[in-house]
Parts: C-alpha cells; structure tokens; sequence
C-alpha cells in the first residue's frame, strides 16, 4: 500500500537517497527550511527518477512543518547538532499514526578519528534526543540507516548488498519500517532491539568510517554472514 513519506532535510545526501529509491511506489514529500529550495530539489528527483523507472513518480517539496504534518512515514534526514531546534517545531505536528525514523549519526571529527559524541561527552544518542520531543515519548520512533552511505542510496541504478540496524519500541512501527527497507532491493533490515539498544546501530557509523579510512575503502556498508 502507498504511503506517504516525508523527509525532513529532504534537500541533502541522504534525503535524496531516500526520496529516489521509494519513489517508485510512494508518494514523497521533501522538505527543507526553505519551501524553494525543497521545490526545486523535489523537481530534480523527480526527473531523476521518472527517466530511471520509466514511470511518472509523485515527489513534491514544502517546508518541514509542511512535510511533518502531511506524512504517513516522517524521515529526519538532519544533521545531530539540530535535532532539538528542528524537531522541537515539527514533531508536535504529526499525525497519531506516522512513525518517525531516525538516520541520524552523533558523530564528531577529532585527530583520532571520528567519534561517537554521547560516549565522549555524555550526551544523549540521537534517538534520545528525537524521543524527547514526541507525543508518545518516542514509542513511535524507530532508528534504522546508520550504515548506509548517501552516495550508495542516491542512486538505484547502484546495486545494493547490505543489512540495516533497526531499533524501537513498538512492533507495529518496526515492522512498517522493516517492510520499507525490504523494498529496497538488496537491503535487509536486522533488528537489534528495542530504542534503548540504538547507540549501538549509531555507533557503527564512525566505526565504518575509521575502518574505510585506515584501510582505503571505499563507502563500505555491513553484512552479517
Ligand atoms: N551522508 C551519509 O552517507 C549518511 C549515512 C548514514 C546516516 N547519515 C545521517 O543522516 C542524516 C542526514 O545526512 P546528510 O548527509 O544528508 O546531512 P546534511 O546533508 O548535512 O543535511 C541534510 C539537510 O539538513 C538540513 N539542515 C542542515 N543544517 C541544518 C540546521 N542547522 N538546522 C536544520 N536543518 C538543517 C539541510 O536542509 P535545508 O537547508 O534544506 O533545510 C540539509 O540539506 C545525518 O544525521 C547523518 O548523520 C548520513
């Protein structure tokens, strides 16, 4: 069945993944701070995505508010440092039924490597940080797509192999998500438990990226085998 899936931060790399690889069968809604520019990125997907699927996709773009209140699926596609500024005037706004998805990786560059922000500074994980500004608490929130890189997921003509770390707290939610991951070819999604489990899926973004740095790789994902 489709459904509608808003993404918050639509106008950046990840947005872009997500909008391209459920265009297919969904109707997306991109947002941004600001409607033109989530317009003009919406067009530009859009013809991306008409000519790759040979079909006419639904993709149209509005402010956040806009987009969070109009979205069966609400993606929050920004950066860590602006959850609280962003989701504290958006996630009041959504609907009883949208289940909301956290990417979002608490990551910091140092001279080590990068690192995981809540263990070097004691602050919350992302999925805390969204929790806290949800009706429910953060009951409808699933983390998921950590270890998927923009560049891997911007474009379905790439082939994809890899698993993706699902966590939250309520079945029906993660079981919706799981079924959206599902229906990207070549994606598996692998619970691993309830959100207070997600540090671990954030966590291993800056574990992937020391490793492709140290060893020259280039945007490798996970596969438990
Ligand atoms: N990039 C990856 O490969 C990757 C992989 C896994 C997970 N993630 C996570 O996925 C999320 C999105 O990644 P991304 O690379 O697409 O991020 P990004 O390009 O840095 O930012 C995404 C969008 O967030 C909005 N934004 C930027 N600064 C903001 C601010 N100060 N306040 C509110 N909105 C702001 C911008 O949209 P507007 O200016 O249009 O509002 C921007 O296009 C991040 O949390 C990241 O950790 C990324």
């Amino acid at each position: 069945m489709a459904k509608t899936v808003g993404i918050i931060g639509g106008t950046g790399g990840m947005g872009k993944g997500f909008a391209m690889r459920w265009a297919r069968n969904h109707p997306i809604l991109i947002g941004s701070r600001d409607a033109a520019r989530a317009a003009e990125a919406a067009a530009a997907y859009q013809k991306e995505a008409d000519a790759i699927y040979g079909v006419q996709t639904d993709i149209t773009g509005g402010t956040n508010p806009e987009v969070a209140e109009n979205s069966d699926i609400l993606i929050l596609s920004i950066p860590y440092g602006n959850i609280d500024a962003t989701c504290a005037g958006i996630l009041p706004r959504v609907g009883d039924g949208c289940t909301v998805v956290s990417p979002i990786v608490p990551m910091e560059k140092t001279d080590a490597g990068f690192e995981f922000i809540p263990m070097k500074h004691g602050a919350k994980t992302s999925h805390e940080s969204v929790a806290a500004h949800m009706r429910d608490g953060g009951r409808g929130l699933v983390s998921a797509f950590h270890v998927i890189s923009e560049k891997k997921l911007a474009n379905p003509e790439v082939k994809l192999d890899y698993d993706i770390f699902v966590c939250g707290d309520d079945k029906l939610a993660t079981d919706e998500i799981c079924g959206f991951i599902s229906e990207i070819e070549g994606l598996r999604p692998i619970l691993l438990g309830p959100g207070k489990l997600a540090y671990m899926a954030e966590i291993a973004t800056p574990l992937l990226l020391n490793a492709m740095i140290r060893n020259k790789m280039r945007n490798p994902g996970i596969k438990l085998v």
